[in-house]
Order: structure tokens, then sequence, then C-alpha cells
């Protein structure tokens, strides 16, 4: 099975910030998973580098467009390098690779008539670069954004979404998974019961000239949304080449936040259509992250930093929280404290002291071998329940999986060590080691540590380093990371553990 997964691409105006790294976490998190499942993964991330925002940025630093976003990108891809972001492909808007697909695309619609030169006249809003008409205006600003807006009057090129929208509403009523969560494809339907407006898809030079040539007029340049959505044919081989896009197009999932979805979901669909290339299977928006409740904003300088955050935290902590803290598609609020609990709860006390504690036993009791079971079946009650929700976590990680739902994936993952560790609370090994039971000690151990095992092969996608160090501190040579060694009894008696740090140390206030 091949999965083609995508991420917005980011303006490179601004640095990143903690709502960029959610996305590329939450993506490459799905790109890990499939690819423990077996599947031949594209994962697509990159650069939006066109339009008036970035070229104002570029003016006030004094740098020609072109210096200024060589000179931004390399914030997003060193960011993805450190939070062991698994992309397969970075591609930028500005690469000749995109801007021909662009090109090629606009030429179509221009022949087809889905294209026709038109008078504008509208309010148009920088920090969205979206045009308004009058009855949109919120008190006269933009309705997204709340920012001013200027009143622009010229010739452009308009694509005719307004034929289509007939179309779109059929497609998206008989496809359920089109468009989720569901909540989100509950507004677009909403959204379309009014009619759509022809999008205008050009900049006069005179006004804009970062942006990609116009094929038919020398004197306008398209940029931003109908230049970056293409993107996401362009990485996997649309015009250059056939054998990949054939396999890898129609993409599984765009992973998106909600601000972005009516491009998403409205726009690129009747693009793609006009173009005769199928749908993407999903277009999932998740939420935003707020700070207390207000948003992100350099003039409220409440924006997070996740390259200081991963640095104070450690980055499958900062992974952890993101991913487990709120269910995938609703609002999230960033909280240091919210963090520092999450780690000293999840992390500290049930996962890092269930291996810490199990390996000091191991090394204890069996001087660091893993011992053999005893081959008589599950003795006990919490034995055989604990061999139970081992055995299902295969199915309950997919299903998850499956619904983008990764604080349920991760939840069947604790589900697991929890018990584990009442496990060990209710036996006492060092009751069953004082009074001799060296039989059932051993079977124990080897339990707790077959519960480590699966563990570690279930968290790979989600915290890659801390996986990797439990099979390190397991003793296992090989990284099985595949699904299938997460069924019970593979651990093998006789492997040499090596214990280690506790993974996460408390942190203290
Ligand atoms: N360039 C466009 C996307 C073009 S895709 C063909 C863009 N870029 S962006 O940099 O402004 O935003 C990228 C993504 O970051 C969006 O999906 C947006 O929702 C997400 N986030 C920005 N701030 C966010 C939070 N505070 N929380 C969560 N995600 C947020 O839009």
């Amino acid at each position: 099975m091949k999965y083609y997964i995508t991420t917005p691409l980011y303006y490179v105006n601004g640095n990143p910030h903690i709502g960029h790294s959610y996305t590329n976490i939450a993506c490459d998190t799905l790109a890990r998973f499939r690819r423990l499942e077996g599947d031949e993964v594209l994962f697509v991330t990159g650069t939006d580098e066109h339009g008036q925002k970035i070229k104002e940025a570029a003016d006030a630093k004094g740098m020609t467009p072109r210096d200024f976003v060589d000179s931004v990108v390399p914030k997003f891809s060193e960011l993805w390098k450190k939070l062991n972001i698994t992309y397969d492909d970075f591609i930028r808007t500005t690469e000749p690779r995109h801007e021909k697909v662009v090109q090629a695309i606009l030429e179509m619609f221009h022949k087809n008539g889905d294209l026709y030169e038109g008078e504008y006249s509208g309010w148009y809003c920088t920090p969205c670069e979206s045009f308004w008409t009058k009855s949109q205006l919120v008190n006269e600003n933009c309705p997204d954004c709340g920012r001013h807006v200027e009143q622009i009057k010229e010739k452009n090129f308009f694509f005719r979404l307004s034929k289509y929208q007939k179309w779109l509403l059929d497609y998206i009523e008989a496809h359920e998974d089109f468009i989720l969560p569901v909540i989100r494809r509950n507004e677009i339907l909403s959204f379309l019961k009014n009619p759509l407006n022809d999008l205008c898809v050009s900049r006069p030079k005179a006004r804009l000239s970062w942006g990609i040539d116009m094929p038919f007029s020398k004197d306008h340049v398209t940029y931003v949304w109908f230049d970056a959505l293409l993107n996401y044919i362009a990485a996997c081989g649309y015009g250059a080449d056939e054998a990949k896009f054939k396999k890898f197009w129609p993409a599984d999932i765009h992973v998106i936040g909600k601000d972005i979805l009516r491009m998403h979901a409205v726009n690129w669909p009747i693009m793609l259509h006009a173009a005769g290339l199928e749908m993407p299977k999903t277009i999932f928006a998740h939420g935003w992250w707020k700070i207390g409740g207000d948003k992100m904003s350099k003039s409220k300088g409440n924006v997070v930093d996740p390259l200081e955050m991963a640095d104070k935290y450690g980055i499958d902590a900062y992974r952890f929280f993101l991913l487990k803290e709120v269910s995938f598609g609703a609002d999230g609020s960033f909280s240091e404290e919210a963090l520092v609990s999450r780690i000293n709860s999840d992390l500290a006390n049930d996962l890092g002291n269930l291996l810490h504690r199990t390996l000091s036993m191991i090394d204890k009791y069996f001087s660091g071998i893993v011992p053999e079971r005893r081959d008589i079946g599950l003795a006990d009650d919490i034995t055989k329940a604990m061999a139970e929700k081992a055995g299902k976590i295969e199915h309950g990680i997919r299903s998850a999986m499956n619904k983008i739902d990764f604080s349920r994936a991760l939840a069947v993952i604790w589900e697991l060590i929890n018990m584990a560790n009442k496990f060990i609370e209710q036996k006492a090994p060092w009751k069953l080691s004082k009074a001799g039971k060296t039989d059932e000690l051993k079977d124990m151990m080897y339990d707790l540590y077959e519960v480590l095992r699966i563990v570690s092969v279930a968290l790979w996608p989600f915290m890659p380093s801390t996986a990797e160090e439990m099979t390190r501190q397991l003793g296992l040579s090989e990284t099985k990371a595949e699904l299938k060694y997460l069924s019970w009894s593979l651990a093998r008696s006789g492997t040499k553990i090596n214990k280690g740090n506790p993974l996460f140390p408390r942190i203290e206030d």
C-alpha cells in the first residue's frame, strides 16, 4: 500500500511556532505509523514563499525576496530535523519543479475557459492575502483576522469556482471521509449553501512582482493560494514523473489547520476537478493551540518557540504533550505548567518508572538476564488481563490511528503501562523474592519485560527517540519497528539488558 501525506506549506515571513510544529509532528506520527504497517510512504512538507507579505517582510529587512526566503527556509528545515520529522520531500513554491506545474495548470484553465479576465474591485487583506467584498467585511475590517483592508480596483484573472459549486456539494455529500472532523465537514456544507464567488488568482505585476509569471499575460503573476495548493501534485511528480504521480496521487490525507479549511475543502477540490484529477481521500483540519485562551501573536508577545520547548523539556516530551493533550481536531491550550504536569505524571511516573524498576529488578534478581517463563499458561487474573490487553493493543492503536486520533492511540498504550505498574504493586515481586518463589518471580519479570518490549514498538511513531532508547535498554539489538512485533510472547529469555538512566526525570517546580 502507498500512503501520501502532506502538511501545509508554511509562510516564510516569520519563524516557525508551535502551531506549525503541531501539524508536522502529527504528520510525522502518521507517516511513521504507516511505515510500521509496511506502507510505502510519501510525506511532504515545505514552504510557501510568494506574495505580498513575504515581499513586505523582505523589504523590512532590506533584502531581495529571493535572499530573504533563502535565509528563512533553513529555520523550518532545521526545526523539522531537530523534532525528528521524517519527511521524504521538502517542496518550496519558488522551485522550478513547482512553478512549471503552476504554469501548466494555468495554461490548461485558460485554454478550457475556466480562467477568464475581468475587472476586480474589492477589499484586500494583506496578512491573509485575501480579497473580500464589501458585504463580507466585519466593521469594515477583514472578516478572518479583523485587520485593516485596502480597496483595490484592477484587471485580473478569475477562476470559475462558481461553475463547479453544485458538483462539489454533491461530492462532499457522497464522501463522508472527505472532510474531517465532521464539524468541519458541516461547516463547509453550510458555507456552500451560499453562492460561490469566482476566485481572483492573479496580481498585476505593477503591484506585486513576487509571484509566478502568468504564461499568457506578461502583466500578471499568480501567487499564494492558487500557487501553493498545486504543490500537492507537483511534489508527487505531476507533469514530470508520470509513474510516481500515478503511484502516489490521490493524496491519502492533507493535514491542515482549521483556519485554512476553505482553501483546501472548496478551492482545491474544484481546481483538481477542473484539471481532471482525482480528489484527495481526506482533508483533516486540526484545531488551534492558544495561550490561556488567546490567539498567539507577535504583538501580544505570547508566541511559543518550539525549539525552546524541545531544548528545555526534550523533543519527545514535547511531541507527546501535543499529541496527547487534546484530541486531534479540537483546540488546545498550551502552557508550560500543563506540559510539566504531563511529563511528571504520564512520562516520569508511569512510563519511566515502569522501565526503570523492571530493569532494576531484572538486574537484581537475575543478573540482568531476561528469565525463562514457565509454560503454564497465564497463571492468574492480572497476568491474564495484561496479556489480553497487550493482545488488543495492535487493534486499538490501528483503529485510533485510522481515525487520526493520536490521543486515543496513546491512551491505549498507557492502559497497558498502567496495568503493568498495578501488577507490580499487587504482586510485590520483592515479597516473591523474599519468600523464595523464584519461578513466579521469573514469570513476572518475563511478563513485565514483554510489556515494555511491546510498548517500545508501539511508541515509536509518537516518541521515536524514547522508543529507541527503550529498545537499547531492553537489550534488543535490532529495532523491530513493525506492527507484527506487537504480538505477546515474542521476548527472548536469555537477553542481556542494559539498564540506563531513568527516561524522564521528574521536573520539580
Ligand atoms: N501558506 C499557507 C498554507 C498553504 S498550504 C498549500 C499558510 N501558512 S501558515 O504558515 O500561515 O500556516 C500554516 C499552518 O499552521 C496552518 O495550517 C495553520 O492552521 C497552522 N497554525 C498556525 N497557527 C496555529 C496555531 N496556533 N495552532 C495550531 N495550528 C496553527 O496558511
